[in-house]
């Protein structure tokens, strides 16, 4: 079975609701009545949870909070806070939850990977599965309610900015995966972050590190009108909660597929294993298996290895876009980008410059455009020029890709020796691609002839491999030049009728 890997086609994380008018009408009118009503009574469910919940563990020492808790405290308190759970997804409108197929027992399946993930309301899967462990950020330990219920489901908590937490999280995973029956079953949600549904992203590996047997979940909303989703663009969260509550009812359906047993290969190498995985549960729901994924604030697909930013949402489309929305004009960006790519050349001065450096270079004048480009790039108050103006020139339209390769080689190249190494390699790609790139060994193997990545070597790989010249033709393609009023306005552009991406031009 092959993948589809990422075509923006198919982007995943927009979903925008389009009710009719009839409709529309209907979900104010009900909604008026239903929404306070039923909002007000699941947040009094959740606050009983909220001072139930810590009972729990209270009293405990933080070595037996380590262990799994027995005893009493289990079975007392754990069908109080299921059938509150429940509780509270039935005051949202969730009636009933169908579930096909059967539940594997934690023996069988120490873990049930449950997609595609739609939005909060996923949690309700918690109820007919018994309430597993799940992983979640540290951040989310702080949060009033969820907070509690994490800790009385002594889930694994990881921090997205600290490595080392994340090793613990690896490590703890490990154990309780391979507990044998010790610890309670986990549930997680591999894709990682939600979407619109109509492919399966990406599966993260982390149900898969420890290579035991995985019970795929499938989590069906069939229903006429797909309120609950929640993606990253499109409807917010609160529409989608008014949208899913201002309905009668809300039919779930939790489908249990059969134990997936890894075989030998999977188990040595978790990547494959979520691969197929992710294969076998798109087939299941009829959709695409793609490669995009979530890395730090944007979308990104996996092609050969390099993270491609999903079109019209990366930093140099979002920048040109601010350029055009300034007031600037195509000469103007034209010169703007020349001078960026002069002074990048000129060795005596440094490629870092501060956001109002770039500013006064790109002819910005308020700040905080300044600022906002500068960020879209760095998390700091610097940016590496190099990265703006190759990304930005890549995709304006105003120069040769072999141009601006040749450009970009010399700039990183910096010794002059005529060749790449890995570092710069990723550098240079991650320039041109306005994105940081962190896995170029691929690319680095195809290009490097007797050890050496030239420039030649780069360019014919670049434009003659199957792979890599999709990244050139796809992925920096001057679009936004004749689109530089449309992608000022992203969301009429990423849709056409049928929902789908496309790129303007070659259409
Ligand atoms: C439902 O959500 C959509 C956005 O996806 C919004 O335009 C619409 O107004 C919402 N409906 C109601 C009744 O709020
Ligand atoms: C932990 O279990 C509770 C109890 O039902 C559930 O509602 C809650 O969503 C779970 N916590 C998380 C973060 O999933
Ligand atoms: C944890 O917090 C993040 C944002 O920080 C949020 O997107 C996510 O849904 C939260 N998860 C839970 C289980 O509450
Ligand atoms: C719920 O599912 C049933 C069929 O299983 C369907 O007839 C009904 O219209 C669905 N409800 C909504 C609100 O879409
Ligand atoms: C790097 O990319 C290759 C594909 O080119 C992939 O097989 C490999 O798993 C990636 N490595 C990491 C650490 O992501
Ligand atoms: C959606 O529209 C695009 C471009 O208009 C077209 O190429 C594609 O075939 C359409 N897809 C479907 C499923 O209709």
């Amino acid at each position: 079975m092959e993948k589809d890997d990422c075509h923006p086609a198919t982007h995943p994380f927009i979903h925008e609701l389009k009710l009719t008018r009839a409709q529309r009408i209907r979900s104010l009118v009900l909604g008026v009545v239903l929404v306070p009503l039923r909002v007000l009574l699941a947040a009094v469910f959740f606050l009983l949870m909220w001072l139930i919940a810590p009972l729990r563990t209270a009293g405990l020492s933080a070595e037996e909070r380590a262990r799994p808790i027995k005893g009493w405290r289990r079975w007392f308190f754990h069908p109080i806070i299921c059938q509150l759970s429940r509780a509270v997804f039935f005051s949202l409108g969730f009636l009933w939850v169908r579930v096909k197929g059967r539940r594997a027992g934690l023996k069988e399946a120490p873990v049930l990977v449950v997609a595609p993930h739609s939005s909060f309301l996923d949690m309700l899967i918690l109820c007919p599965t018994q309430l597993p462990t799940v992983v979640s950020r540290s951040e989310n330990a702080s949060l009033p309610v969820i907070g509690a219920l994490l800790d009385f489901n002594q889930s694994v908590l990881v921090s997205r900015k600290d490595p080392e937490s994340r090793k613990k999280a690896v490590s703890q995973l490990n154990e309780r995966l391979t507990s044998n029956g010790y610890w309670p079953q986990m549930l997680m949600f591999p894709e990682g972050t939600t979407t619109n549904g109509k492919v399966l992203i990406k599966f993260k590996p982390g149900a898969f590190l420890a290579g035991v047997p995985v019970q795929p979940v499938l989590l069906h909303y069939p229903n006429k009108l797909d309120t609950v989703r929640w993606t990253y663009r499109g409807t917010t969260w609160t529409e989608a909660l008014w949208n899913t509550t201002s309905q009668l009812y809300t039919n779930m359906t939790v489908e249990f597929l059969p134990v997936y047993n890894p075989s030998p290969e999977e188990k040595e190498d978790p990547s494959l294993y979520a691969d197929n995985v992710q294969k076998l549960m798109a087939a299941a729901l009829g959709i695409p298996a793609t490669d995009f994924v979530m890395e730090g604030r944007f979308p990104v697909c996996k092609l050969g290895g390099l993270s491609l930013p999903v079109e019209l949402e990366s930093p140099p489309r979002e920048t040109l876009s601010l350029l055009y929305k300034h007031g600037l004009k195509e000469p103007e960006v034209e010169a703007a980008l020349k001078e960026m790519i002069d002074r990048c050349q000129s060795r005596s001065q440094e490629s870092t410059v501060s956001a109002e450096e770039l500013g006064s270079i790109l002819g910005v004048t308020d700040g905080e455009t300044a600022a906002t480009i500068c960020s879209l790039f760095s998390k700091d108050e610097s940016v590496d020029l190099r990265q703006v103006c190759l990304s930005v020139a890549a995709i304006s339209g105003f120069f040769s890709f072999k141009s601006l390769l040749h450009t970009g080689f010399n700039l990183f190249d910096s010794e002059g020796k005529g060749s790449l190494n890995a570092q710069t390699l990723s550098g240079l790609m991650g320039a041109l691609l306005g994105f940081p790139q962190h896995n170029i060994s691929q690319l680095y193997t195809e290009a490097a002839s007797e050890g050496q990545v030239t420039e030649e070597n780069l360019l014919r790989v670049l434009t003659t491999h199957q792979t890599y010249q999709r990244v050139v033709n796809e992925y920096l393609r001057p679009e936004a030049l004749l689109d530089g009023k449309t992608i000022n306005n992203n969301a009429n552009a990423v849709h056409n009728g049928n929902g789908s991406l496309h790129y303007k031009k070659s259409e």
